[in-house]
C-alpha cells in the first residue's frame, strides 16, 4: 500500500524508518520531512495542517492509508476533514477525531472526561475571565507550588509550575488578561502539584481495543542532572526500571482501561495513539496529560524495540482488528540522546553543516533525524533539536556509551547534548 506519513521531526523519521521496513509498504512519501525521512522515501512539501494540499496529494499518488505524526493537524480536525469528503473517505487516517484529539487540545475537556470517568489525576479549577476574581481567591488559599495550564494547545510552553504566591498571580494574571499564550490559554486549568517520577506510557487504540507499546522515559531539562529550562525532550530511554508488571497493572487497570472504555461511551472516535503521561505518586499511578499522538524523542526508542510490522498493526487499527495482534518487544535496553542547536530552547542559528553522519558504522544503533534538512550534497540543522542517536545495549549504559560514541563523531557548530541520559538507572 502506499502511505502518506505527516510531520517532519526525530518522531517522523522514526515512523520512516519503521513503515519503510514492511513488505506491505510499497511507497511511502513523507509531508513535509526532513533529511532522514528522505532515505526511507520520498518527502513532499506540503504543511500538515494544508489539508487540501494533504487531500490532493493523496489522490494524485493513491494513497491508501495516511499516519499523523503531530498532534497540530488532529487537533485543527484531519480525521474528520477525511471522513465528511466523499472523494477521500475511504483512506483510513491513524490519529483521533477532532473530538477524540482534544484529550491533548484542551486540558480543561481532558480533566473533565477523567473527572466523569474516575481516572487519577491532580485536583484542579478551571478559570477565565467570567471567573477570574475567584481564581484569584483559589490561587491565595492554595498550597504552593502551584501548577496553571493554558487550556488549548500552547507549543509545550503552556504549563506554568509556580513556587510563590507572586509569580501564580502575575502567571494566572498574563494568560487571562493578557492572553500570554493567545487564545489558548485564556482558559486556564489550576492544578495540584503532584511530585513523583514521571513515565510515557503509550497505546495504539482501534476504538474497540487496544494494544500497549513498550514504555520511555524522557528527558526534559536541556542540561545534565535535569537542570535548566525545559526542552521537546533531550533523550529518553525504554524500558523504564520502576514500570514493573504491578505498577503496568495499576496504570491498565485505573487509566488505560477506563480511558478506553470512557471514549467508547461517550461516542468518540478514535484510532490511534494515546499518550499518557503519568506520574508515580507514592505507589500510585496518576495522569499528568493525554497526548493524541507518539512522544518525540520516545517514539525514537520505542518503534526500535517494537518488533511487529508497523503497517500491519495500522492496518489492524483501521479495520478495528486490534484484539487480533500481539505485541513483541527486543527486550534489550534502548536509548536515545538528542544533539541540540546551541542556544536552544532560546534562539539558535539554522542551516549549519552536520558533518560525520557518513562514519556512523555502529551495529545495533541508527540515526534519527530531527531539525535537519538535504542542501545539494550536505545535510544542514533545520531546527532546535537536530539528531536523535538511538543505541541498543544489553545494559543501559552500554547502550548510552554507544550513542555517546556516535556523537563524538558526527558534529555541527555548537551542537550540545546530554551525556546523562538515563542517570538515575545505572
Ligand atoms: P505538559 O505540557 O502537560 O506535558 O506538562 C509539562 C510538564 O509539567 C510535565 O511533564 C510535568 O513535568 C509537569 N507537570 C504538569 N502537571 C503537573 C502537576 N500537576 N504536578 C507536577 N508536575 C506537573
Ligand atoms: N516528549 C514529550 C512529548 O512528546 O510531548
Amino acid at each position: 500500500m502506499n502511505i502518506l506519513l505527516l510531520g517532519s521531526g526525530g518522531r517522523e523519521h522514526a515512523f520512516a524508518w519503521k513503515l519503510s521496513q514492511s513488505s506491505r509498504c510499497s511507497q511511502l512519501f513523507i509531508a513535509p520531512g526532513n533529511a532522514g525521512t528522505s532515505l526511507c522515501g520520498t518527502n513532499v512539501d506540503l504543511a500538515v495542517t494544508d489539508f487540501d494540499g494533504i487531500k490532493n496529494c493523496c489522490i494524485e499518488q493513491s494513497i491508501d492509508m495516511v499516519v499523523v505524526g503531530p498532534e497540530e493537524p488532529l487537533v485543527k480536525g484531519i480525521y474528520d476533514y477525511f471522513k465528511e469528503d466523499p472523494a477521500i473517505r475511504h483512506i483510513p487516517v491513524i490519529g483521533p477525531s477532532k473530538t477524540g484529539a482534544m484529550l491533548e487540545g484542551s486540558k480543561a475537556f481532558a480533566k473533565a472526561f477523567m473527572q466523569r470517568h474516575g481516572i487519577p489525576s491532580a485536583a484542579y479549577k478551571e478559570f477565565d475571565a467570567d471567573n477570574y476574581e475567584e481564581g484569584i481567591s483559589y490561587l491565595q488559599a492554595h498550597s504552593i507550588p502551584i501548577v496553571l495550564k493554558a487550556d488549548g494547545l500552547a507549543a509545550g510552553k503552556g504549563v506554568i509550575i509556580c513556587q510563590n504566591y507572586v509569580e501564580a498571580m502575575a502567571e494566572f494574571e498574563l494568560m487571562i488578561q493578557q492572553a500570554k499564550f493567545g487564545d489558548a490559554g485564556k482558559k486556564v486549568v489550576v492544578e495540584d502539584f503532584l511530585s513523583g517520577i514521571e513515565l510515557s506510557v503509550f497505546v495504539l487504540t482501534d476504538g474497540e481495543n487496544y494494544v500497549l507499546l513498550p514504555e520511555a522515559k524522557d528527558y526534559k531539562r536541556i542540561d545534565e542532572g535535569d537542570k535548566g529550562p525545559n526542552t521537546g525532550g533531550m533523550g529518553a530511554i525504554s524500558p523504564v526500571p520502576f514500570a514493573d508488571e504491578t505498577f503496568m497493572q495499576k496504570i491498565i487497570h485505573t487509566i488505560i482501561d477506563p480511558t478506553i472504555s470512557g471514549l467508547k461511551k461517550e461516542g468518540i472516535d478514535y484510532t490511534g495513539f494515546i499518550f499518557f503521561g503519568i506520574i508515580k505518586v507514592g505507589d500510585n499511578p496518576y495522569v499528568i496529560e493525554y497526548n493524541c499522538r507518539m512522544g518525540d524523542p520516545e517514539t525514537e526508542v520505542v518503534l526500535p524495540r517494537l518488533k511487529n510490522d508497523l503497517v500491519s498493526l495500522f492496518e489492524a487499527t483501521a479495520a478495528r482488528q486490534l484484539h487480533e495482534v500481539k505485541i513483541e518487544t527486543d527486550n534489550r535496553e534502548a536509548v536515545t540522546i538528542m544533539a541540540v542547536s546551541g542556544g536552544y530552547p532560546g534562539e539558535y542559528e539554522k542551516g549549519l553543516e552536520i558533518e560525520g553522519l557518513d562514519l556512523v558504522q555502529e551495529d545495533d544503533a541508527i540515526v534519527f533525524h530531527a531539525g535537519t534538512r538535504q542542501e545539494e550534497d550536505k545535510t544542514v540543522t533545520n531546527g532546535g533539536r537536530v539528531l536523535a542517536v538511538t543505541s541498543f545495549g544489553n545494559t543501559l549504559g552500554k547502550a548510552v556509551d554507544k550513542s555517546r560514541a556516535i556523537l563524538d563523531i558526527v558534529h555541527f557548530d555548537g551542537m550540545h547534548f546530554r551525556s546523562d541520559i538515563g542517570y538515575e538507572f545505572y
